[in-house]
């Protein structure tokens, strides 16, 4: 009998023109070009301008995957919108970019899962698309983080980008797509990594905003710690699932929050440094839009041959974290 699987029939990815490189960010705050490069890897990220909003990132990056595969909005079933930073609590950005693309009725909504969400849209798109009640899913990854950053927190601001990406998903017709995915959560450590304000439990107020609550807030370092623990596991298990071996892996794309993560993580599946995709030198830590933005540049670099092997794999807030195994 044969496997049914879904696969990636179109990449595209949007990122805004304006670019802040870490010489800008030394006159902004007390760092560094060198801490920032050896703590993180980044040396510039791209930033939205003041009239741009997710679902404008989200709607490019999306009709960019559509030209792609030859397709029209309107041919899409479900637009999902993976983000932590929506243009509105609702309507949701996938109702936005719904309209913004003019794909009339189409169902569509929001996923949050911090980082993780490009993944866990992934199987929740497997799901419908196996079981029905969608033939073909646009899923995008979109993060305006820069305007929910705290530009006097040197801690933070050196390290967030914006952008997104977003890929159309089907059900495969040959051997190649989604073989396997592991996904978690642990929601006790979620104040590690928070936007305090602006929701029910703290909404929007003169004081919220004095205590600059409507801010993202992070203990980078315990971040790390877990970041790099849960990602290595997660591909181990998805690669376990999948029934293939750390020496089966061309291509790891992992979340591009920190090289020294990511580096973990490679090391972790005894991989080399070129099997391992990385841009956060250019973009910086873009969220959820960093794995859809990653699959389409190492599309587009050719290095790519059909029948390999890839590991995608995201830690976020939440805590969250997935892997998914990929053959292309
Ligand atoms: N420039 C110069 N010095 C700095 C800066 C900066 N931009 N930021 C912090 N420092 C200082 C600190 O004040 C501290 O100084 P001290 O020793 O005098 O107190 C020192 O550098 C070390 O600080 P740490 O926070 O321990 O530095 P660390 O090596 O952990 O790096 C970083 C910080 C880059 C944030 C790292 O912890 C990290 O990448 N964490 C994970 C982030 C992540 O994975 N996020 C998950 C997904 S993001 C999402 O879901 C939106």
């Amino acid at each position: 009998m044969k496997i049914k699987r879904i696969k990636i029939v179109g990449t595209g990815f949007y990122v805004p023109d304006k670019i802040l490189t870490n010489q800008d960010l030394e006159k902004m705050v007390d760092t560094s070009d060198e801490w920032i490069v050896t703590r993180t890897g980044i040396r510039e990220r791209h930033i939205a301008s003041e009239e741009q909003a997710t679902s404008d990132l989200a709607a490019e990056a999306a009709r960019r995957a559509l030209q792609d595969a030859g397709l029209t909005a309107e041919e899409v079933d479900l637009i999902l919108v993976a983000t932590s930073t929506p243009d509105t609590i609702f309507p949701s950005t996938a109702c936005r970019v719904q309209h913004s693309l003019g794909a009339d009725h189409v169902p569509a909504f929001d996923l949050s899962a911090g980082c993780t969400g490009f993944l866990y849209g992934m199987i929740v798109a497997e799901g419908l698309i196996l079981n029905g009640p969608a033939r073909r899913v646009l899923l995008i990854g979109a993060e305006l983080l820069t305007k929910i950053t705290n530009w006097e927190d040197r801690s933070t601001c050196v390290l967030f980008g914006d952008g997104a990406g977003a890929v159309i998903l089907e059900e495969s017709q040959d051997d190649s797509g989604m073989l396997s995915a592991y996904w978690g959560a642990d929601g006790s450590l979620g104040e590690l990594l928070i936007l305090p304000g602006g929701g029910t439990r703290i909404p929007a107020s003169h004081d919220s905003v004095d205590q600059k609550l409507h801010y993202l807030q992070m203990k980078g370092n315990e971040v790390f710690k877990h970041a790099v623990k849960r990602m290595g596991e997660a591909a181990v298990e998805a690669l376990k699932i999948a029934g293939l071996k750390k020496k089966d892996v061309d291509f790891l794309v992992p979340h591009q929050a920190n090289i020294r993560i990511i580096d973990a993580t490679g090391q972790r599946l005894k991989l080399p440094p070129e099997r391992v995709y990385t841009n956060i030198q250019r973009y910086g830590n873009i969220s959820v839009a960093s794995i859809p933005v990653a699959i389409h540049e190492l599309k587009e670099s050719g290095q790519l041959k059909k029948g390999d092997i890839l590991v995608f794999v995201a830690f976020g807030a939440g805590f969250t974290w997935a892997a998914v195994v990929y053959r292309w």
